[in-house]
């Protein structure tokens, strides 16, 4: 039976909920910090901001929609395959875990949602944390953990690595209501690699059609995912991303992710309370980011620990090692350099974490950028042309003979002013003889 859980029963700490309650009217003021930010949504933000402020994101509405009690449910799942039918019955001829028609779909929205809320950092910790629970050493499924929709259940947002996702959560819960064709183990990772994506990082190689674990007995065990502050945390760091089958190039570009966020104290119990960076929001404000642009995807993060050139901007026991451990180094420096070479492998490595312990249904996944997206094929005027016909040797023959007749050889082509001459001395002969005749 699966687990239903209402927002009131998930407890929170106290400071948490009105912080979360504040980030409401912090949106209003959305437009000008986010133009600080992230220059490229300044323009979206406008416009998005102004046709959706009468909505503005009450929470307390949320609390009381009717819409929250579907958000935790295990098994409200629709066939994908009759929602399909409903949907788009021509492009879904065979049902897979999520429809393909659904999941873009569900992308724009999730657009649309970055581009109003700025809560790009949070959804990429979603993903993360639900995929990041793999141990590598189990076989079966699901309880080998990882990218499985198992997050979506109260037993497994109150584990404290978790602190704070069930807005997250929130956030994705008029999607997934609106699209139930696309399980949660996809819309989690959808969302974060499209928050990557928008937020100026690379395109990441995604694949969809993970199948949904069906009830909390099937969430992982408390303690899978990286504790910040571990007493070695280079070993601790290989401890738990080995496991999940990563290596130290891995987890290095993957820490990478850290140039999105802040850190909470009254989450993680990292972080300062306010920066200058985060005083101002955007979302709700406050919290320590890593990066002065916190919503922009570079390589900021690399360079930023590299100098710790501002306390406002936050270095974690788990950051700092990557410039101290002699094997991280060698990448932590490369991505403080070459921020091309950090977008390559994050990208590689981010699509590996998102793929971890995940059950396809296709088996090889489904790619929604597919080569009907690619640039267009070259045009080849040939490719659209009927087949060159063969002269027939009769035809050969003649047209032989009338070169030949004008003074032509195989071996020996026409003058190119040959026909020219020619025209030239009849039209002389004729205008000549037009006048003999008068
Ligand atoms: C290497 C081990 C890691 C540790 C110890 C770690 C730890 C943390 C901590 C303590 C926070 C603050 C949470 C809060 O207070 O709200 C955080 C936030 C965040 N983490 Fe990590 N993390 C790690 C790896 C990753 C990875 C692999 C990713 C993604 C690929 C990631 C993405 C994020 C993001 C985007 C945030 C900001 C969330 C927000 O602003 O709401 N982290 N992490």
């Amino acid at each position: 039976m699966a687990e239903r859980v209402s927002l009131a029963s998930i407890s929170l700490p106290q400071s948490h909920t009105p912080t979360f309650m504040a980030s409401a009217a912090a949106f209003g003021g959305a437009t000008a910090a986010s133009a600080r930010l992230l220059p490229s949504a300044a323009a979206r933000a406008t416009a998005s901001l102004s046709s959706s402020s009468a909505s503005s994101f009450s929470f307390k509405c949320l609390r009381s929609s009717p819409l929250v009690s579907h958000l935790f449910l295990g098994q409200k799942r629709f066939s994908a395959c009759a929602s399909n039918r409903r949907f788009n019955s021509v492009s879904a001829p065979k049902c897979f875990a999520s429809d393909p028609e659904q999941l873009k779909s569900a992308r724009e929205d999730i657009r649309d949602l970055l581009n109003s809320k700025f809560c790009h950092p949070i959804l990429v910790r979603l993903g993360w944390h639900d995929s990041g629970t793999y141990n590598k050493n189990i076989e079966e499924w699901p309880q080998r953990g990882g990218a499985n929709g198992s997050l979506r259940f109260e037993v497994e947002l109150k584990h404290a690595a978790n602190a704070g996702l069930v807005n997250a959560l929130k956030l994705l819960e008029p999607i997934k209501d609106k699209y139930s064709a696309v399980t949660y183990a996809d819309l989690f990772q959808l969302a974060s690699a499209t928050a990557v994506e928008e937020a100026g990082g690379p395109k990441i190689p995604m694949k969809y059609g993970r199948v949904d674990v069906s009830g909390p007995q099937e969430c992982p065990e408390e303690g899978r995912l990286p504790d910040a502050g571990p007493p070695s945390p280079a070993s601790h760091l290989r401890d738990v991303f080995y496991r999940m089958g990563l290596s130290d190039k891995e987890i290095v570009a993957l820490s990478g992710a850290h140039t999105l966020g802040r850190s909470r104290p009254e989450r993680s119990g990292w972080g300062k309370q306010e920066t200058k960076y985060t005083k101002d929001g955007p979302g709700a404000p406050g919290g320590q980011s890593w990066t002065a642009q916190w919503l922009k995807f570079d390589n900021s993060y690399f360079k930023d620990i590299k100098e710790r050139r501002d306390e406002d901007l936050l270095v974690l026991p788990t950051d700092a090692v990557l410039f101290d451990d002699p094997s991280f180094k060698v990448y932590a420096e490369k991505y403080a350099e070459d921020q091309e070479a950090f977008f390559k492998d994050y990208a590689e490595a981010h699509a590996k974490l998102s793929n971890l312990g995940a059950k396809f249904d296709p088996p090889e996944g489904i790619v929604l950028d597919g080569p009907s997206n690619a640039a267009p094929e070259k045009f080849e005027a040939a490719k659209y042309s009927s087949g060159k016909r063969e002269l027939s040797d009769n035809m050969k023959q003649k047209i032989r003979a009338e070169y030949e007749a004008i003074g032509g050889s195989p071996d020996k082509p026409l003058q190119s002013n040959y026909f020219l001459n020619i025209m030239i001395v009849v039209a002389v002969l004729a205008i000549l003889t037009s006048l003999l005749g008068n």
